[in-house]
């Protein structure tokens, strides 16, 4: 079984602190879950800033309690994103078959908010695909391996889905964590139009194709089609811990994103949060 820490390193507001006596800096999931987006508030106003992110910090719990349900975020480009008139709205599969449909590689995305985290949820048409020669523009997730950022072999996807199939992308979504690795500015869904970000796609979490994930802050891409396990570091405490998540494919950014587990509730995306402690690298 993979090894979960139930206890993690997060910074806790100063205006939350007191509320959370005798447990400074270290904070269970289920408070995780409750102040995630508040300890993040920092962060979030300094890096998106573009986006206007901080403004939309939900209630606790993401406005219900135990509500797990993701959430499109499209402020600013309310009229521009496919999603725009949906900001803020309950994210469907229905919202992404019904896009993806309108592409060449039968692939959505968007950027969403999770528990008051940024996160991207990308539908692919893999089930289609599977089984069939990997063509460009017939996009499906590959599982594949992991190497960190020194070139280290780090394991193999189907690793850690072995462990746990709920890693493995729920009913052709995956949803990954939108802090990038590089400096921690959030590459939403798509925030500019370039080759990186065209209606295209090539196999093997190459840089080649388009369709990618890409950080507006420094060019860096992320292939959400190409799934790896690999290693990340907590830039406070210095500690590592591996990760299942979507390969970097191109720019500054040492590796590529977390995975958040999701499942479908009547079609509505929620996510897992066994694996927070994933997300903490930024902190
Ligand atoms: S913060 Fe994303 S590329 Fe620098």
């Amino acid at each position: 079984m993979i090894s979960m820490a139930k206890d993690y390193d997060l910074v806790i507001p100063e205006s939350k602190a007191g509320e959370l006596k005798g447990a400074v800096n270290v904070i269970n999931r289920r408070q995780f879950l409750r102040y995630g987006f508040n300890t993040a508030t920092g962060v979030l106003a300094a890096s998106l800033g573009v986006l206007g992110f901080a403004s939309i910090l939900l209630p606790p719990g993401g406005g219900t309690a135990g509500d797990l349900s993701v959430k499109f975020w499209a402020k600013g480009r309310e009229d521009t994103a496919w999603y725009g008139s949906k900001h803020l709205q309950t994210m469907t599969k229905a919202d992404f078959v019904a896009e993806a449909a309108k592409t060449n590689t039968g692939t959505s995305g968007a950027s969403g908010v999770w528990n008051g985290v940024p996160v991207v949820v990308t539908y692919v048409e893999s089930s289609k695909w599977e089984g069939s020669p990997q063509d460009n523009n017939k996009a499906r997730f590959i599982m594949m391996e992991g190497y960190d950022e020194s070139g280290k072999y780090v394991g193999h996807f189907e690793d850690m889905v072995a462990q746990d199939e709920r890693i493995y992308p729920s009913d052709d979504l995956i949803m990954v964590f939108g802090r990038c690795t590089h400096l921690c500015c959030i590459p939403g869904w798509q925030l500019v139009s370039n080759q990186y970000t065209d209606d295209s796609w090539t196999p093997g979490g190459t840089d080649d194709g388009g369709t990618k994930l890409f950080c507006i802050c420094h060019s860096s891409r992320f292939d959400t089609t190409a799934l790896e396990m690999n290693t990340n570091r907590n830039r406070s405490n210095g500690s590592t811990f591996k990760y299942a998540g979507v390969r970097k494919a191109g720019g500054p950014a040492p590796v590529g994103l977390p995975l958040i587990p999701i499942v479908l509730n009547n079609d509505v995306v929620e996510g897992i949060t066994d694996y927070v402690d994933w997300l903490t690298y930024c902190d």
